[in-house]
């Protein structure tokens, strides 16, 4: 049995939350009002560097011609033939850079060794253990071509699925260029994710292979992957499961079906051409939470997000070819495809990645990495300051920190005690913290404060150049400066996602609920300097440290448990995670709560979803409020553990 979360319309959900948002953000600046007001003015020299240059200039010379300024970037990048047109928009599809020619590992490998960066660091990788590989951008190619030489000794082809499942490894990333070097579609699964999140996402994407690592390593211990990945294939159209073996002794491959990862490097070619593809053929699907039961399968293509990736990481990011940058995210999520991996090898800087837990063995680690390495660009998540601001500034503080030049920060509000902290503890008062708002579907950063531009603690700033943002109503007229609204994109950005894989009805609602707007689904506040402030989802998505969950996802796994009649989740905040869950259940006849019952929920749910999706509390109870049509009133829910007016009650049954 399974109860889908339902949700109100999205719109009901507008109305109420606009009360409930313009009271919190009333309590926000009656309380902070002076850190929002007056915001922070980076160092000079930064704002001298800055890629970008003045700010206003170049948002109008984006405002002039937006079809020059896209072309002039995009000409920053090698094409084996150029577009025809830059946009073609058929609301509410794009196509960009129509009638090109290219291949993104092209310009993220090949490009570079015809110069001084052929042998120059392209990662810098550290285990959970300490040990560390480094890997030059001539030696990243070769490996690349020889997984993708691999992958088409087993029949992959250009448009085929190919799942990767796998932990924070150079092996991960070399998985994922060679799936775009011959045009395989790859569909990376987060190795946090449980085996039901695996299943469905192959089966979604109809995966033909699937590349995974037997273990990951996490605080010295060694988590299994590969027995997730065997029961996941099961009634799915996997052919192959290709297996990066870690721990010794070797894990054995026993079904026919499965082969070794470095087996399937051996003597291959060290170069293969790379796949030509069209600007919009599929790049990748990486699956997000969305309001109603399953994840969507959001579609990218390859010349546009190409383009938006590379422009962001040379004018928001500010890289140099001197950086060293650190992104503390995961390849699993989006920032991850983005921001460690496309972006930072088009631009060609040197990336670090780290298996590393931030509190282990100690709260030292990531600032002994920064020093070590010399990080100049670390981009993390406020739910890792907040863990920092716990342990204290003692750990930072025993490290040089010098190396750094920009802070950013990207998943949730960056709130401005966490905003401070950063700012001054780890930045010491003069780098430029960057606070990135942008999405799965968004490709690249959207909204951000640019280097060198005023900094206000708790927004996270203004529409970048090549991007018209603002905060509407439900008919899309722009609300006034300090009133709570929809936040919308105004028009199409190269690289905005296509579709929602298989399900095109799904992509057209972000766009057609405010005609000619993509509705983004958070709520805002702009304030007179039109500097915008997210306040948070306006749907039934849940935040949990950095890390989209939909509420029927996990009310999904709760019901499948035989105990569970019907369940309801909210997310509760949290001063570290942003939020957390808790789970209202109602019991089947003859079973009774008790303390093991809901330890065994909970873990029932971590074997399906992950550990991200752990109910951090379980109630049980009689009933759930409902409409009189039957659906959960989740807001009711949270009102009364918040001690809040839970709003309109009208459509409550009796
Ligand atoms: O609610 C916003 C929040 O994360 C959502 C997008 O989640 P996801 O697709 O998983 O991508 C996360 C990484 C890009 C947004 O709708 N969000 C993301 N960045 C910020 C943010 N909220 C506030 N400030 C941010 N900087």
């Amino acid at each position: 049995m399974s109860i889908r979360g339902s949700t109100d319309s999205v719109l009901l959900f507008y109305t109420i939350n606009y009360v409930e948002y313009q009271r919190r953000y009333d309590t926000i600046t009656s309380q902070e009002k002076t850190n929002l007001s007056h915001g922070y003015i980076p160092a000079e020299e930064y704002r001298e560097m800055s890629n970008l240059g003045n700010y206003q200039t170049a948002y109008e010379r984006f405002l002039k011609d937006p079809e020059k300024f896209w072309s002039e970037i995009a000409s920053e990048l090698e094409w084996f033939k150029e577009w025809d047109q830059i946009l073609e928009w058929n609301y509410p599809n794009a196509k960009w850079f129509t009638g090109a020619k290219c291949n993104i590992t092209h310009n993220c490998l090949d490009r570079h060794l015809n110069t001084e960066k052929r042998n120059k660091v392209a990662l810098i990788w550290r285990g959970d253990d300490g040990s560390e590989r480094i890997i030059t951008y001539r030696q990243l190619f070769r490996e690349v071509c020889r997984f993708a030489n691999g992958l088409k000794s087993l029949g992959a082809r250009k448009g085929d699925r190919i799942c990767i499942y796998m932990p924070n490894t150079p092996e991960q990333i070399i998985a994922i260029l060679a799936c775009a070097r011959i045009g395989a579609v790859h569909n990376v699964v987060f190795a946090g994710f449980g085996m039901e999140s695996l299943h469905s996402r192959i089966r979604d994407s109809e995966s033909r292979f699937v590349i995974t690592s037997d273990a990951s390593f996490r605080r010295g211990k060694r988590i299994d992957l590969k027995s997730i990945v065997d029961r996941a294939i099961v009634h799915t159209s996997v052919e192959k499961v290709i297996v990066h073996r870690r721990t010794r002794p070797r894990t054995e491959l026993y079904s026919e079906i499965e082969i070794d990862f470095y087996d399937l490097m051996k003597e291959r070619n060290y170069f293969i051409e790379p796949e030509v593809m069209d600007s919009e053929d599929p790049l990748f699907i990486l699956y997000t939470s969305g309001t109603t039961g399953t994840a969507k399968g959001i579609l990218h293509t390859c010349g546009g997000y190409m383009v938006g990736t590379y422009y962001t990481c040379k004018y928001v990011l500010d890289m140099k070819p001197s950086d060293v940058h650190w992104c503390t995210a995961d390849p699993g999520w989006i920032t991850g495809h983005s921001y460690i991996i496309y972006g930072p090898l088009l631009f060609g800087t040197t990336l670090l990645i780290s298996e590393t837990t931030p509190d282990y063995p100690d709260p030292g680690v990531w600032w002994d990495m920064v020093e070590d390495f010399g990080v100049t660009i670390l981009y993390t998540a406020p739910t890792a300051i907040r863990m920092f601001m716990r342990h204290g500034e003692k750990w930072p503080e025993k490290y040089n920190l010098d190396s750094l030049r920009i802070l950013a920060s990207v998943g949730e509000p960056l709130n401005p005690e966490a905003f401070e902290w950063y700012y001054k503890v780890i930045g010491k008062s003069r780098t430029p913290i960057v606070d990135t708002w942008w999405q799965t579907e968004t490709g690249m950063h959207m909204v951000t404060t640019l280097v060198g531009e005023k900094m206000k603690p708790g927004y996270a700033g203004k529409a970048i150049p090549g991007v018209v943002a603002d905060v509407v109503d439900k008919e899309g007229n722009s609300k006034k400066a300090g009133e709570t609204g929809i936040l919308v994109i105004k028009g199409p950005w190269p690289s905005m996602m296509r579709s929602v894989w298989g399900n095109d009805e799904r992509y057209r609602q972000y766009w057609t609920q405010i005609k000619d707007y993509y509705v983004v689904g958070d709520l805002a506040v702009k304030d007179d300097d039109g500097y915008i402030q997210i306040i948070g989802r306006s749907d039934d998505v849940i935040i949990i440290a950095g890390h989209n969950l939909g509420t029927a996802e996990v009310e999904s796994a709760l019901v499948e448990h035989e105990a569970v009649a019907e369940a309801a989740v909210i997310g509760i905040p949290d001063p570290v995670k942003g939020n957390i869950i808790k789970a209202f259940v109602i019991l089947i006849d003859g079973y009774s709560g008790s303390e093991k019952l809901a330890n065994e929920l909970t873990y029932h749910v971590r074997m399906t979803l992950g550990p991200i999706a752990m109910p951090a509390e379980i109630k049980f109870v009689e009933s759930l409020p409902k409409t009189r049509s039957g659906k959960i009133m989740r807001r009711v829910l949270k009102a009364q553990e918040m001690g809040e007016d839970p709003g309109d009650l009208s459509t409550m049954e009796e």
